[in-house]
């Protein structure tokens, strides 16, 4: 049975603030991906987004009151499509509202084609420290599999690129293709590992409602691993991670102990952040309490949106106690340095229910860390949701 991770540090105790901002355009659309991305004929107008960004953000700066910036995140989408003037002065009002931290954490996310790679150096001016390339596959057949623009030549390609112009880089793999052999999996992920870098997001590949792999997979024409052979693939990559020193720290995320992505961690902790830009859920402490708030997710009814109201705000909902404290539960249990006990008691107002902790733990499903802090083994992990569903009860 593989392990999961050691035992991690406990964590600090407060997960602080972050910002998300999301850029929803593609150059194309992967068959597998169900984000919030769309392909347009003519490029956007980004000073019309840029002016979008500042209003909400100073929108939601009224709402909560001041902050001080530990991370920012531009998701996607592919935010390497943005000029580096519109980072720039996103960061900048993100800067005017809660200033930034002097060691604040800021990443883009860019798509591995050689034309982004040559904005990265802008990035960096623009005050980017941190990029996560979407790499995909090391594999030429694969990529084109998966719809991919780049070759695996040309994803290397910016992965040094962005090494020479970032000290922290991270990239994204899927596993779990179709057809894809364990001894394939790990000899792919060993090059992976050499590249050098200090994090390693790897996702199985999961088949979203909607999608065009989802199609081909009802007609039977895509066929993905599952049971065994997914459990196969899981271990190759605990295993092979485990003994590069990249072990996992989240069901998908790896890395060198220090090198963990802080804006990752801060949802992972339930910390809070505020999402802007099309699409982005941010979770709020507000003078009513907590709130869940989403925006409209389609790129141009967004601007208008914020253009007419300020903000492009749809969803703005009080969290219960209880639903605080499951959202904890769920995001906390992906982690390998687990959930305080305490915590979730404070915010449920009470504690884990008794009988099913106890026959989680006899189950081997969860087991306990030092600290009264709890986390899901590695047979713990797959069945995440039933455990919160047995431990919320
Ligand atoms: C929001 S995407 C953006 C990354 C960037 N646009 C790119 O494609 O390189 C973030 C990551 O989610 C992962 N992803 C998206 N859809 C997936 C799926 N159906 N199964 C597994 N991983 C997926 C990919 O690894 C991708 O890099
Ligand atoms: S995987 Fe990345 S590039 Fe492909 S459609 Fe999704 S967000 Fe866009």
């Amino acid at each position: 049975m593989t392990e999961v991770a050691p035992r991690p540090a406990p964590p600090p105790v407060d997960p602080g603030f972050g910002v998300y901002v999301h850029w929803p355009f593609c150059k194309a659309k992967c068959p597998y991906c169900d984000f919030n991305s769309h392909v347009r004929h003519s490029p956007p107008d980004q000073a019309r987004f840029v002016a979008a960004f500042r209003a909400e953000i100073a929108h939601t700066r009224q709402r909560i009151g001041q902050r001080r910036t530990q991370s920012v995140f531009f998701g996607g989408g592919t935010p390497s499509l943005m000029d580096p003037a519109t980072v720039g002065a996103i960061l900048e009002a993100i800067d005017t509202a809660w200033p930034l931290d002097a060691r604040a954490e800021v990443t883009l996310e860019a798509n591995p084609t050689s034309v982004e790679a040559g904005r990265f150096r802008g990035y960096r001016a623009a005050g980017v420290n941190r990029v996560s390339l979407g790499v995909q596959a090391l594999d030429d057949a694969a990529l084109k599999a998966l719809g991919r623009m780049h070759t695996a030549q040309e994803a290397l390609g910016a992965v040094a690129v962005a090494r020479a112009a970032f000290e922290r880089v991270s990239f994204d793999l899927i596993y779990a293709r179709p057809d894809q052999k364990p001894e394939d999996w790990a000899a792919e992920l060993k090059r992976a590992i050499d590249e050098g870098c200090e994090h390693l997001s790897l996702y199985q590949l999961t088949i979203e409602d909607g999608t065009p792999f989802a199609a081909l997979h009802r007609a039977g024409r895509l066929i993905v691993p599952d049971g065994d052979a997914a459990r196969a693939l899981w271990d190759v990559t605990q295993e092979t991670t485990l003994a590069a020193g990249l072990p996992a720290y989240e069901i998908s995320n790896h890395a060198r102990p220090g090198a963990e992505s802080r804006h990752n961690l801060l949802y992972w902790r339930y910390g809070e952040y505020a999402g802007v830009g099309p699409g982005a859920h941010g979770r709020l402490d507000t003078p009513e309490g907590r709130v869940a708030t989403s925006t409209e997710r389609g790129p141009e009814e967004w601007v208008a949106r914020v253009e007419q109201a300020g903000h492009g705000v749809i969803v703005d909902e009080r969290l219960s106690r209880a639903e605080q404290a499951d959202e904890y539960l769920l995001m906390g249990l992906r982690l390998t340095e687990g959930i305080d006990r305490a915590r979730f008691a404070r915010l449920a107002g009470r504690d884990l229910d008794a009988t099913h902790f106890a026959t989680l733990l006899a189950e081997g499903l969860i087991e306990e860390l030092p600290g009264e802090r709890l986390r899901a083994t590695a047979i713990g992990l797959p069945v995440l949701d039933a455990i919160v569903a047995d431990l919320a009860a």
